[in-house]
C-alpha cells in the first residue's frame, strides 16, 4: 500500500541554461545543459519519495532510451513502477526547457510522447483505492484524470488537483478537488483576476472557491503563497534565497511536499511550510526531477 498515488506524465527534461531566453529567430550560446526526469507527475512522484513518502506513480513510457532513463530514475528514487506502462507504440515523452540563468525563470515545449494515449482501460484503479492521497494535474489526457479523481474521491481519498497547464474544466473537477493548487498564471486563467499583490491573490482565490472549490493554494513564485478555505487565508512568503539557479518544477516540489504533509496528517500551516521550503529548496540547482530535496535538506 502506498500512502501516495501520483498519475502523470514522465518526459525527459532536456535543460539549457544561458544568459536569457531565446527570441523568434534568435541564436544564442548557452553554458550548460541538463538531461533529467521531468514531467509534472514524475517530478511530484521524486519529490514525495525523497521526503521518505511511499510513492506509487502511474504513467506511459516509451520502449527506448529515454524510457531506460525513466525507470533508472524511478528506481533510484524508491518510486514504485509496477504501474508504469511500457508502450511499444509510442516515444516517450521530451520537454525543450529554456531557462535564463539570471533570473532562473524559464519556457517550456513539453512533446508527452507516450501519456497522450492514456485511456481509462490502462489504469489499474485497485491501486489508487488503496492510498491515503490522489495527486495529479492535467498533463494526461482530461478524461483519464477526471475518472481517477472518481474514484479517488468515492475510495476516501484526499484529492490534490494541480491544475496545470491551465485548461477549460469541467465543474465536476472541481467539486472532485480537496485541494487546487494553481500558479497566479493559472489562477488568472480560471478567474480573470490578475495577480499582483496579496489582494489580488484573495480575490483569486474568493472566485476559486465560488466555483465549487473546498480549499485552494495559489502559488505566487518569488511572493510566496495564499491559501483559504473560505474561513480561514493564510499567506506565506516564498524563502529568500540568494541564487536561484532554475525555477522548473517548484509548483510540483510544492505539491509533492504539500501531499507528504498531508500524509502526516500535519496542520495546514504545517503542511504549507514544509511544501514553501521544498518549493524553495528545488530551485537551487538546473533541472526539475533531480532538483528536488531530501527531508534532511529541510530545517
Ligand atoms: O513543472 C515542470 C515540468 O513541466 C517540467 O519538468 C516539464 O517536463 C513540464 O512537464
Amino acid at each position: 500500500m502506498s500512502e501516495v498515488t501520483v498519475l502523470g506524465i514522465f518526459v525527459a527534461d532536456l535543460s539549457f541554461s544561458a544568459n536569457k531566453i531565446p527570441t523568434t529567430g534568435e541564436t544564442i550560446l548557452g553554458d550548460k545543459y541538463n538531461i533529467g526526469p521531468g514531467g509534472k507527475g514524475c517530478n511530484q512522484a521524486i519529490a514525495l519519495a525523497r521526503l521518505g513518502c511511499n510513492v506509487n506513480f502511474i504513467s506511459k513510457i516509451g520502449n527506448d532510451d529515454y524510457g531506460k532513463l525513466a525507470l533508472n530514475s524511478l528506481e533510484q528514487n524508491k518510486i514504485d513502477t509496477s504501474n508504469i506502462i511500457i508502450s511499444k507504440e509510442h516515444q516517450t515523452g521530451v520537454a525543450g526547457i529554456h531557462v535564463d540563468r539570471n533570473t532562473g525563470q524559464n519556457a517550456i515545449t513539453v512533446i508527452r510522447g507516450a501519456p497522450a494515449s492514456f485511456t481509462k482501460d490502462d489504469i489499474d484503479i485497485n491501486i489508487i483505492k488503496k492510498s491515503k492521497i490522489f495527486l495529479t494535474q492535467l498533463e494526461i489526457p482530461i478524461e483519464v484524470t477526471l475518472h481517477c479523481l472518481k474514484v479517488a474521491k468515492e475510495s476516501g481519498l484526499i484529492n490534490i488537483l494541480n491544475p496545470a497547464p491551465a485548461c477549460k474544466l469541467d465543474k465536476e473537477f472541481f467539486s472532485l478537488s480537496d485541494y487546487f493548487t494553481p500558479n497566479e498564471a493559472e489562477a488568472e486563467f480560471y478567474t480573470g483576476v490578475k495577480i499582483k499583490n496579496e489582494n489580488d491573490a484573495k480575490e483569486s482565490a474568493k472566485k476559486l472557491l465560488a466555483l465549487g472549490l473546498k480549499k485552494v493554494i495559489i502559488t505566487l513564485g518569488e511572493k510566496g503563497l495564499f491559501y483559504s478555505d473560505g474561513k480561514e487565508e493564510i499567506y506565506i512568503k516564498a524563502l529568500p534565497f540568494k541564487k536561484v539557479e532554475d525555477t522548473t518544477g517548484a509548483g510540483d516540489a510544492f505539491n509533492g511536499g504539500l501531499a507528504y504533509a498531508l500524509s502526516k496528517n500535519k496542520s495546514i500551516k504545517e503542511c504549507l511550510n514544509i511544501a514553501n521550503q521544498v518549493a524553495g529548496l528545488s530551485t537551487l540547482k538546473l533541472g526539475a526531477g533531480n532538483s528536488m530535496p531530501l527531508l534532511t535538506d529541510l530545517k
